[in-house]
Order: C-alpha cells, then structure tokens, then sequence
C-alpha cells in the first residue's frame, strides 16, 4: 500500500481526493489539515481497512513542517504521493487588500507547499520514486477581478511544477499541476447561484467540474497512466477555458 499525503484532506476538493485514493484499496491516505472535520471522520470511520488518517497541522507554521514530515515518516513509512490541496482564496481589490491579508494567502498557497515539497521530496529522491500534485488554477491563466493575490499564488504552483519536474525526473518523481475551473466548496461560497450559472453558462460543457473530477485526474496521475507525464498543468474546468 503506498502511502499518499492530502494537504487540506479536510473538506472540499482535498476531501474528494482522500476518499477517492483511500477507497481505490491502491493507497494508505494522509489527510492534513488544522481541524478534522466531521465528513472527514465520517470517511475514516467509512474506509474500515484503515486506509484513511487525520494528522493536524496548521500549513501556515513552515517552521513545523520538517518535524511533521519526520513523523509521517517514522508512522507511516515511505511516502509515494504528495498532494498541495490546501489553500485559501480570499478575495479583494489589491488597492485596498490589507498587507497581512496579502502574506496570508502567498505564505499558504505558495511558501507552505514549497517548504513541505522540499522535504516530501527528499525522501522520494532516495527511493527512487513518487508523485507530485499540486492543485493550481485557471485564474492562474485567465484573470478574474478580485483575485489577483490569488491568481498570482495559483501561478507559482504552475510555474513550480514545471522547474522541479525538471529537477527531479531523473530520479523517476513526477510533478504535475492540475487547473481546476469553479468548483462548489467553502473557498467559493460568496459567488451566489447566479454568478453559478454565469460560469457554467460559458463553459463548454454548460456545467461546473466537481470536487469529483479533479479527484479522478489526481487519481490517474498517481497510477501507471501517468507514470509518463510530468511538468504539465492539466485543465478540468469542464471546458470554461476551451
Ligand atoms: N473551489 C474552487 O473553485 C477551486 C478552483 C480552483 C482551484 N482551487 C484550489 O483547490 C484547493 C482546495 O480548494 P477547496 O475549494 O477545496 O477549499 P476549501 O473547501 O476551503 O478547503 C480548504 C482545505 O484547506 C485546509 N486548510 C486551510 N488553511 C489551512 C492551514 N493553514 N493549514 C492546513 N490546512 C489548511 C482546510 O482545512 P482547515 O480549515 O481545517 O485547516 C481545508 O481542508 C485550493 O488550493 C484552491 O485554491 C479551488
């Protein structure tokens, strides 16, 4: 059983792909987050064959995650997947955004999985081995008003994904981007029902991408169908971009 770490496995997307990987019977999965929430204990409970944990960590004390890692490590074993789900997406004007509001999301979207990368990766390096996911955005490319704090965060997971792709494939690690459009979860819950069908209005499909769908392509680029792909940023927006 591979060990695979969810950063923000609480609820939302983060949720969707804990349960996703844990009751593919393929992986022992680490969900990671401040608080466990009751759908996440709910799914522990559900799994039975112990495929699902809780650990708690706050992301934001980057001075904890070298610690925390080891004792992943010394509980766990080796592990084959990392996944940076956890994120915030606070919106605001930047002209009135308050700097620590600015620090917040650039030191959880950005500097926490980068600093956690480092020593996920580490590990992986010496058994020759592992996945890297690392949840980006359309906003990344598109701009949307209101979010370019966030935008530019969502932009470095793309940008870090293509450079340690570089860095690490020879040692037989990929590191991939998935760009996930709208998708209904607690970060989106100021776009009302309107703004909703908007969206899907101009996507492709007429419709928004579930927590689901981003849990099935994690999913693929873990298994033996990705084990050729990486440094790439995958769109699932349900063709709001197309
Ligand atoms: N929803 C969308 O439309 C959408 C679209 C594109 C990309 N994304 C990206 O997808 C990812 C997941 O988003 P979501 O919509 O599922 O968000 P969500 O429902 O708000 O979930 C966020 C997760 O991150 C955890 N988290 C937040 N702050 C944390 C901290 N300081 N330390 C550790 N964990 C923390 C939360 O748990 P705790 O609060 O208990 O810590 C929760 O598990 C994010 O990176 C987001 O940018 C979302």
């Amino acid at each position: 059983m591979r060990n695979v770490l969810v950063t923000g496995g609480s609820r939302g997307i983060g949720l969707a792909i804990a349960r996703r990987l844990a009751a593919s019977g393929d992986y022992n999965v680490i969900a990671v987050a401040r608080r466990e929430s009751e759908d996440l204990g709910r799914a522990i409970r559900g799994t039975g064959a112990d495929r699902l944990h809780f650990r708690a960590l706050d992301l934001d004390r980057t001075e904890e995650i070298s610690t925390f890692v080891k004792e992943l490590r010394g509980a766990f074993g080796e592990i084959y997947g990392l996944v940076n789900n956890a994120g915030i997406g606070t919106e605001g004007l930047l002209a009135t955004m308050r700097n620590s509001e600015i620090e917040a999301l650039i030191r959880l979207n950005v500097l926490s999985p980068i600093v956690l990368t480092k020593y996920v990766v580490r590990h992986m390096m010496a058994s020759g081995a592992g996945r890297i996911v690392n949840i980006s955005s359309i906003i990344a490319s598109t701009g949307y008003n209101g979010l370019s704090v966030y935008a530019a965060s969502k932009a470095a997971a793309a940008g870090f994904t293509r450079s340690l792709a570089r860095e690490v494939g020879k040692l037989g690690i990929t590191v991939n981007a998935i760009a996930p459009g709208f998708v209904d979860t607690e970060l989106t819950r100021s776009l009302d029902d309107d703004g909703r069908r908007r969206i899907a209005g101009r996507s492709a499909l007429r419709r928004l991408p579930e927590a689901e769908d981003i849990a099935s392509m994690v999913e693929y680029l873990l298994g033996e169908g990705g084990r050729n792909i990486t440094g790439t940023v995958l769109t699932v927006d349900a063709g709001n971009t197309a």
